[in-house]
């Protein structure tokens, strides 16, 4: 069976001691509360699989206790079981509306007490399961649809390399063709029996040099193979950062570069944004963490298009160019990236909205609305960091993205996560 952390809030300290023994001795961990608050306050912290909640209790009724969890985005979903002496069906009726799945009269049989966790855990950890393959099936649909958005301009971006490469491509196949036929000549002199021969070849390769410009080659040459390398890199680095971001669900944290993350993240984006800004970055030198790093490039590539919308909104028309700063700093425990722009900055009305999933301000094809969900489930859930930002109207906007230095997965599961778990974005805006 697997170890669950249930919670048990009851006045009475006999009942407290008899459920506390039984639940352990079913091998689960067990924290006992006396009272509601400090139950609420311990949750908030350490949020457990199961509640068993007493309703009649000083300070706070258990009723009260469980509209506040279910009022609660992180606790709501924790199954709480009323526990109770109160057997009237109005009572019963009030539990299950303040959010409860079950109830218990007491004195409760442990057979039926034991019965009924058991069957809510299963329920739950069932609803859990469904609901991870739900968010893996959504993020991936997400990446496809990012790949989709960012491939005209990726093969545009691809296109111009190519160009390049096929046109120095065509100048070296001249070039050595004139060459060959020096060096064909050349070959014919050394090898020359006598002086006879010597005389006639000579004055052979008079008028073909007249037609090549050896000093001319000499210098371009290695000029066009320098482009044609350079061109071949452009298109690895492209090619490299869209498998990266492609890579579907890489559920490995691996020690990544941040620097290499924003680079990729900019290069992909480039169609998006080089028309309307310029992007300069500042980077703290060896900043490394242990990320999902695709997943990490996707957030940095949305929060770049949606610097560069915001810009576009500000310049259309003027010909003129915002700028777009991404800088990267080392930040107490954390690794702190920033993503400014000179946009439109966001509307107060908009700011506690902007994190919901599928809300956007943008035209039909421009936006769905799943950026920034996804930049929140990505680093506050999957990397236990923080996301927030500053804004000021007709000034612009900076996102600032803190990913922990220290491994999230070796985080201990069990113990209080960091702060920013428990913090909801509009709290976190707020708190900038
Ligand atoms: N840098 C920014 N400046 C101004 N507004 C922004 C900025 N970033 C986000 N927003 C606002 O937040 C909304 C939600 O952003 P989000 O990235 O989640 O979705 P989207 O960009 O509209 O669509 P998608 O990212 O799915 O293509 C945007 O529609 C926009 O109104
Ligand atoms: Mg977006």
């Amino acid at each position: 069976m697997t170890q669950s952390y249930v919670m048990i809030v009851d006045d009475n300290p006999t009942n407290l001691k008899l459920l506390e023994d039984m639940l352990l001795q079913q091998g689960h961990e067990v924290r006992s509360f006396p009272l509601g608050r400090l139950a609420l306050a311990a949750a908030t912290q350490h949020p457990p699989d199961l509640i068993l909640l007493d309703i009649t209790m000083p300070e706070m009724s258990g009723f009260e206790v469980c509209e506040r969890l279910k009022a609660d985005k992180k606790l709501g979903e924790i199954p709480v079981i009323f526990l109770s002496a109160l057997n009237e069906t109005q009572d019963k009726v009030r539990a299950f509306v303040s959010g409860g799945v079950d109830y218990i009269t007491k004195p409760f049989e442990f057979g039926e007490v034991e019965a009924r966790v058991e069957t809510h855990l299963q329920l739950r950890r069932a609803h859990q399961v469904e609901r991870d393959l739900l968010e893996r099936q959504l993020s991936q649909a997400r990446r496809l649809e990012l790949i989709g958005q960012l491939a005209a301009g990726v093969i545009h971006e691809i296109n111009t390399p190519v160009q390049f490469i096929g046109d120095n491509g065509k100048f070296l196949e001249d070039s050595f063709r004139d060459l060959f036929t020096v060096l064909q000549c050349s070959e014919k002199i050394a090898s020359s029996k006598n002086d006879e021969e010597l005389s006639a070849r000579l004055a052979e390769l008079g008028p073909v040099l007249k037609n090549v410009d050896i000093d001319y080659l000499c210098e371009e040459i290695p000029q066009a193979i320098g482009q044609l390398l350079e061109g071949v890199d452009t298109i690895a680095r492209i090619v490299g950062s869209m498998k990266e971001i492609s890579h579907p669900g890489q559920e490995k944290e691996t020690m990544a570069e941040i620097r290499r993350i924003i680079e990729n993240a900019v290069l992909v984006s480039r169609s998006e944004w080089k028309y309307c800004a310029e992007v300069t970055t500042d980077f703290e030198p060896d900043l490394t963490v242990s990320c999902l790093a695709g997943e990490l490039t996707q957030v940095i590539v949305n929060l770049t298009v949606n610097a560069a919308h915001a810009i576009s909104d500000v310049v259309k028309g003027t010909g003129a160019k915002g700028t777009i700063t991404i800088s990267t700093r080392r930040n107490g425990s954390f690794a702190e990236i920033r993503i400014e722009d000179t946009g439109t900055g966001i509307p107060e009305a908009t700011r506690q909205h902007v994190f919901d999933p599928f809300f956007t301000t943008k035209d039909v094809g421009k936006g769905t609305g799943q950026g920034l969900a996804l930049a929140h489930s990505v680093i506050v859930q999957k990397h236990g960091g923080k996301v927030a930002f500053e804004t000021e109207m007709g000034v612009g906007t900076t996102f600032v993205i803190q990913v922990p230095l220290e491994s999230s997965e070796s985080l201990d599961v069990l113990s209080p996560g960091p702060e920013s778990l428990r913090i909801s974005p509009a709290a976190l805006h707020a708190s900038l």
